[in-house]
């Protein structure tokens, strides 16, 4: 099977090269979609500390940044501009467009080609950079997920940001398995971002059909995202291993398969720490089973 480029163990998993580019990361990165305020709306209550977090986070190894200019808007990206910039050789900042916030707060579709053309300044200027290592089309879809639909109108205008030296490459977000299809067929993708974890298994196939091709598999929502994953199953096994239910949830991730890089998001320094250890966690053959008697008690629920 090929895995895209995994070497070297670290403290933060093993290292992945995002197929067709020099990019490499810890498979271990940070989503920081929790750094706005509330509801991922105006400025945090504590700005001090969301730079604490980022500085943290990057003191520790990770060099693998996901973020969006709808955050906040603007300010997720600003504090990171504040906490990292000028950023570190190998840093690599992933962006995403698709989105825009009006001031009631709520989430609305931007995806016309002047949408996406001011997202992408937008970003180079909070961010502070002259071109973006990987920027996502983030597909809207519908309420519980991507919905099927054309989106090469979207690709085709990334892929020309990216002829003109603003993008370096370019990934999706909230897709599904034929929309990657079309998107491959106007330009390479490097990853896929879409809500999965130890109970939403939907992109099963899908992080399958990718890892023959190199391409990572960034699961958003890796804790359950507005509702943190609870389930008996997970705190037995975490007290059985003497971790949290949260590190093993994403400990589960990384077994799950090689090319899966991960974004949990956090507003705080010692759930950071608790979460980046979680890639130190071995879990056993018989535990991946046990865990993946979640999603099917899950599944069984539903019917
Ligand atoms: N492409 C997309 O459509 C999309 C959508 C959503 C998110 N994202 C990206 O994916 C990243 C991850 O998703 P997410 O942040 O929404 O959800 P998540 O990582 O699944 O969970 C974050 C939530 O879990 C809490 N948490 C984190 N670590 C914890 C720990 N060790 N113990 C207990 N609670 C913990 C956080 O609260 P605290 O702040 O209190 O730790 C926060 O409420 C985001 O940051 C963003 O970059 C992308």
């Amino acid at each position: 099977m090929k895995t895209g480029n995994l070497t070297n163990e670290s403290k933060l998993g093993e290292r992945f090269t995002f197929s067709g580019t020099p990019l490499t990361v810890q498979r271990m990165g940070y989503g920081a979609m929790q750094l706005a305020g509330p509801g991922v709306y105006g400025p945090p209550k504590n700005p001090d500390a969301a730079v604490a977090v980022l500085r943290e986070a990057v003191a520790a190894g990770v060099n693998h940044i996901d973020t969006a200019d709808f955050y906040g808007p603007h300010v997720t990206n600003q504090i990171i501009k504040k906490a990292l910039h000028p950023y570190p050789t190998g840093l690599v900042i992933v962006t995403k467009l698709g989105a825009r916030r009006p001031a009631d707060g709520s989430w609305q579709p931007a995806f016309s080609p002047q949408d996406l053309i001011e997202g992408v300044h937008d970003n180079l200027r909070n961010l502070g950079l002259d071109a973006l290592d990987i920027v996502n089309y983030r597909a809207m879809g519908a309420i519980h997920g991507p919905a099927e639909g054309s989106i090469a109108r979207e690709v085709t205008v990334l892929a020309d940001l990216k002829r003109q030296g603003l993008i370096r490459h370019i990934g999706l977000s909230n897709v599904t398995a034929a929309q990657v299809v079309e998107a491959q067929a106007i330009i390479d993708i490097v990853c896929v971002q879409n809500n999965y974890n130890l109970v939403n298994r939907n992109d099963d196939a899908l992080i399958g059909d990718l890892a023959k091709q190199g391409i990572a598999y960034v699961p958003f929502f890796p804790l359950g995202g507005f509702t943190p994953l609870q389930s008996s199953t997970l705190s037995a096994v975490a007290h059985r291993l003497g971790a949290t239910p949260m590190q093993v949830a994403l400990a589960w991730l990384l077994h799950r398969s090689p090319n899966i890089l991960l974004i949990p998001g956090t507003s705080s320094v010692a759930h950071l720490r608790e979460n980046l250890a979680a890639a130190e966690l071995t879990l056993s053959p018989e535990t991946l089973a046990e865990l993946d008697e979640i999603a099917d008690a899950t599944v069984a629920m539903k019917h």
